[in-house]
């Protein structure tokens, strides 16, 4: 009787035969021999069927079955060092459990607008496959630190009467006639739990009607939230730098695999060590005024420009290629995918010669006073090689709960992490304003009604104490660690505007 076994403990049955039981990723035959290609949620393995091993009727049957086919396998275990895996099973007989026809996500290229509509079935994909499991890996990594490090979980609501952070990007929803917000933050509610347990987190879906469709935004996004009581922002740059730091660790011990298959350079991840980066926000500004960022984009937009020729001389080949006859089919679908790929990319590069400029004269007019729009934190997250903490941003264009700086009451003691290779921003934090007075002049300088924050008002009157804490995004933290361009594949079904299906 053959053991049912999966994928990824074909390790311990070498020689044995074994049950698998998965889905078809896909097949070929070379006459008396079929390949089948078989993934099971723990891995892939090429499973050898010989002619002569079935009857003529169950081998033509396992060669017609359609991709995504569910099917199980028995067969023996062969330790084979070229296989995906490491193991190939030599099959003795299979049994259909539904043969699938005309999956939409064939091995042809697809675009981006076809896979994000087939999300539910995208999923079976390789690269979504490993990507799926490095956030899980962080998520798991996300609550083992805290809980580590006494930390308690304080689940605050979904449903929130007041904004949290800016007023711009607020969800309304109707709460029985009246208006609620959907959360931007538990942020104040884990400021109230760590009056009572010191140190807090909260971790959840956060909503922000972000109008922009950019890399870096989703309007439905995870975001953990620790809190520390008797903590100044050097506390919180500590916490939020080791936190970061044991978080790739983690990653690289357990989805070396996975990063892998995602083409990940992982010398930049082993080059993430402690201490991080440090430098104030005025620092940022005159680093974006310097000679050496301004070369570094001339050189950016010599090469980019350089490339969409080469793009696009390339694209010329290929379709003439692949338009010529007597190109086998084989051919032609692979020339299909290298198209799509450049097409990509020249699109990617046309960007950049478009935009570069802007983002020169942005850096170079960068004024004092304003916040680090998306190119800028690229640009400086570009000039370190680790994570960079950017603090000290002026009060104005930060949230009402920053803490006023003491010696430079223009700036407020807040902190920004940008990951490098000009991800940006990860982590948005700071200490809190723990003073009654100076919050309340805060609060009405941005307009905001006291009598929805009364309750929050009321931390700074009983037994105030100097807190901060942090905010990081599990999205922006997936797509940093997996090297991906776009934050879309970072999440099982991302939510943008203009996107909400399936
Ligand atoms: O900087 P943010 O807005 O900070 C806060 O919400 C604070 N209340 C956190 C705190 O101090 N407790 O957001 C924190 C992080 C960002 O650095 C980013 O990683 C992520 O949340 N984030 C987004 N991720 C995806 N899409 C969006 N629209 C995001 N907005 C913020
Ligand atoms: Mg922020």
């Amino acid at each position: 009787m053959a053991h049912a076994t999966t994928i990824a403990e074909l390790g311990s049955h070498v020689g044995q035969t074994v049950t698998l039981s998965g889905w078809l990723y896909n097949s070929r035959s070379s006459g008396k021999l079929l390949f089948l290609m078989l993934r099971d949620g723990t891995g892939l393995c090429q499973c050898v069927l010989e002619k002569t091993a079935v009857s003529p009727e169950d081998f033509e049957a396992a060669r017609r079955l359609g991709q995504e086919s569910s099917l199980h396998v028995d067969g023996v275990v062969r330790a084979d060092e070229r296989s995906v895996g490491g193991h190939e099973l030599a099959v003795s007989a299979v049994r259909i459990v539904q043969n699938s026809a005309g999956y939409p996500i064939t091995p042809k290229a697809h675009g981006i607008e076809f896979l994000m509509k087939n999300r539910h079935l995208w999923f079976r994909s390789q690269r979504q496959w490993a990507i799926l499991r490095v956030r899980h890996t962080i998520v798991d990594g996300i609550r083992r630190y805290f809980n580590d490090h006494g930390f308690i979980l304080i689940d605050t609501p979904i449903f929130a009467p007041a904004a949290g952070e800016g007023s711009q990007t607020l969800f309304a929803v109707d709460y029985f006639g009246e208006p609620v917000y959907l959360a931007q933050t538990g942020q104040l509610y884990v400021e109230s739990a760590m009056m009572a347990h010191r140190k807090v987190y909260c971790f959840g879906p956060t909503f922000r009607a972000e109008k922009s469709k950019t890399r870096r935004h989703l309007t439905e996004f995870w975001m953990v939230e620790p809190e520390i009581a008797y903590a100044d922002i050097d506390d919180v740059c500590a916490l939020a730098e080791d936190f970061v730091y044991e978080l790739v660790q983690r990653v690289l011990r357990e989805r070396r695999m996975e990063l892998e298959l995602l083409g990940r350079d992982l010398t930049k991840l082993e080059a993430i060590q402690k201490p991080f980066n440090r430098i104030t926000y005025s620092q940022a500004a005159e680093l974006l005024h310097g000679d050496n960022v301004r070369r570094m984009l001339l050189d950016d937009l010599e090469r980019a420009k350089a490339r969409v020729e080469e793009l696009k001389k390339s694209i010329a080949e290929k379709e003439a290629e692949r338009a010529a006859p007597g190109t086998k089919e084989w051919k032609a679908d692979k020339l299909a995918h290298e198209l799509l790929d450049a097409r990509e990319e020249l699109a990617d590069q046309e960007d950049a010669v478009r935009n570069i400029p802007h983002h020169m004269e942005l850096a170079a007019n960068f004024a004092w006073g304003g916040d680090l729009g998306g190119s800028d934190e690229t640009i400086i997250a570009r000039l370190h090689e680790r994570p960079v903490f950017v603090t000290h941003y002026p009060r104005a264009c930060k949230a009402f709960y920053m803490k006023r700086n003491a010696d430079d009451p223009r700036v407020v003691n807040n902190l920004d992490l940008l990951a490098p290779e000009g991800y940006g921003e990860i982590i948005g934090g700071s200490q809190r304003e723990d003073e009654l007075d100076v919050l309340l002049e805060r609060m009405r300088e941005e307009g905001l009604n006291e009598a929805d924050y009364e309750w929050y008002l009321d931390l700074r009157r009983y037994g105030t104490v100097p807190h901060g804490g942090f905010g990081l995004g599990v999205e922006r933290t997936v797509a940093w660690i997996c090297g991906l361009k776009h934050i879309r594949e970072t999440i099982p079904y991302a939510r943008m505007m203009g996107r909400f299906y399936p």
